[in-house]
């Protein structure tokens, strides 16, 4: 039986930051943060768009009412978590029409969570093979203002339907991972704000990678001249490029040549968008599909990264029509529809936070042209609108 992506799409809020501006803003040379760093707009957040509306936005993307029929499972993959017990999917359940009987459940492991969810719906759907999996991946990245973390920074959500007919991406069964126990990013209960020691975080990627690339090679003999494409986890755009370039040598020239430009084709949409944590990894699959010219059959690798930390290394195959499953209008139009604002606007917004103390509060969603918001607080419970 074939198992994999059926349908892909992703929603980032309606506002930007331009990192020249930022970098401006931050006395740094705008080199670091376009070049040094690889963004160049980092998407921003305000209170009307948390992580459940953004996962709501992207789901009604591609959710219709033939797989309303079929889905029996939603994912919820964040970091960005907004109960320690109601779990986020079922707000999406409902806000996005699923039917009742269905299980609903959200998972972390910091950036790892998608591909988690992506394995445990492989699994669901080699169990129930007439079933389908609704997968949200949601997260909205906070370091603080004037920290080195600042630029790498991001906010938005993928959806992916999972199901025995993959008419994307079919997931195969080679898969390596490893486990370490390190604390190069965390984020405790207390904290609104991510803990995280840069550099180190940045070697423990690199580690994880070889790790479980080594592994990947030992255990099917698979060289990187099988792939067509290299897709990462990118907490910021160069990070991927940084682990793809402890193993290129052992490509020849030509896989060297073509990973490198499929690289900077899988790094368009975060190049505009930031660090969307659990959503990162197929953040760049989308940009790179919607980009790259990729032969139908053709074999993709993907390495995860969760901090603290997870690492993962699986491949998967084009099916054969992929691209007219695809919706590149539907996310040029999202991101052409988005509004720059200033440094100042988006420290003012950056510091808004909800009520901690069950006092209400109406939000202004004529603003927000999203189409499922987040309306307000009442007594402690997010009220979310569907426009
Ligand atoms: P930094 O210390 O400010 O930056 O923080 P830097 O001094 O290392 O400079 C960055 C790069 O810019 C360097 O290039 C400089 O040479 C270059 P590199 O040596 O890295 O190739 N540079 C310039 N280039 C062109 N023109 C110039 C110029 N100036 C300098 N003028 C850091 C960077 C990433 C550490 C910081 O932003 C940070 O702490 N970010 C958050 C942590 C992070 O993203 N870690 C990534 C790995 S961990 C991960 O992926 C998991 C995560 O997603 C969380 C989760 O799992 O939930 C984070």
């Amino acid at each position: 039986m074939k198992i994999g992506i059926e349908k892909i799409s992703f929603h980032v809020p309606h506002l930007y930051v331009d990192m020249h501006d930022l970098a401006i803003s931050r006395n740094e040379d705008p080199g670091k943060y376009k070049i040094g760093i690889g963004q160049d707009e980092m998407a921003v957040a305000p209170l009307t768009q948390d992580p459940v509306s953004l996962a709501a936005n992207a789901a009604l993307n591609i959710v219709t009412d033939e797989d309303r029929e079929k889905i029996d499972f939603v994912m919820f993959a964040t970091e960005t978590g907004i109960d320690q017990s109601k779990a986020a999917a079922v707000y999406v359940h409902r806000l996005v029409g699923i039917k009742k009987e269905a299980r609903s459940i959200e998972l972390k492991h910091a950036c790892y969570s998608g591909t988690a969810s992506l394995q445990l719906a492989k699994g669901h759907i080699a169990l129930n093979p007439d079933s389908k999996v609704l997968i949200v991946a949601s997260d909205i990245a906070r370091y603080g203002l004037n920290t080195p973390g600042e630029v790498t920074q991001g906010a938005g959500a993928v959806a992916m339907i999972v199901s025995s007919d993959p008419k994307v991406l079919e997931l195969e069964d080679e898969s390596t991972f490893v486990t370490k126990d390190i604390m190069d990013f965390w984020r405790p209960n207390y904290s609104e704000y991510a803990y995280v020691d840069g550099k180190f975080s940045n070697e423990m990627y690199i580690e994880l990678f070889n790790d479980v690339w080594g592994q990947y090679k030992e255990k099917t003999g698979g060289t990187l001249d099988d792939f067509k494409a290299l897709c990462f986890h990118l907490p910021y755009t160069k990070m991927g490029l940084k682990a793809l370039r402890t193993i290129l040598d052992e490509a020849d020239e030509s896989t060297k040549e073509r990973l490198l430009e499929n690289y900077t084709k899988s790094t368009l949409y975060s190049r505009r968008v930031g660090n969307v944590y659990s959503a990162s990894l197929y953040l760049s699959l989308v940009s790179l599909l919607e980009n790259a010219d990729l032969e139908e059959n053709g074999k993709l690798g993907l390495f995860s990264y969760g901090s603290g930390a997870v690492g993962e290394f699986f491949t998967a195959r084009l099916v054969p029509g992929y691209k007219k499953h695809l919706l590149p209008e539907t996310h040029d139009k999202l991101f052409n529809a988005r509004k720059q604002i200033s440094v100042p606007e988006y420290e003012a917004i950056f510091v808004q936070s909800l009520p901690k103390d069950g006092s209400t509060l109406e939000l202004d969603v004529e603003e927000d042209p999203n189409k499922v918001c987040l309306a307000g607080i009442k007594e402690h419970q997010r009220q979310y609108v569907i426009k």
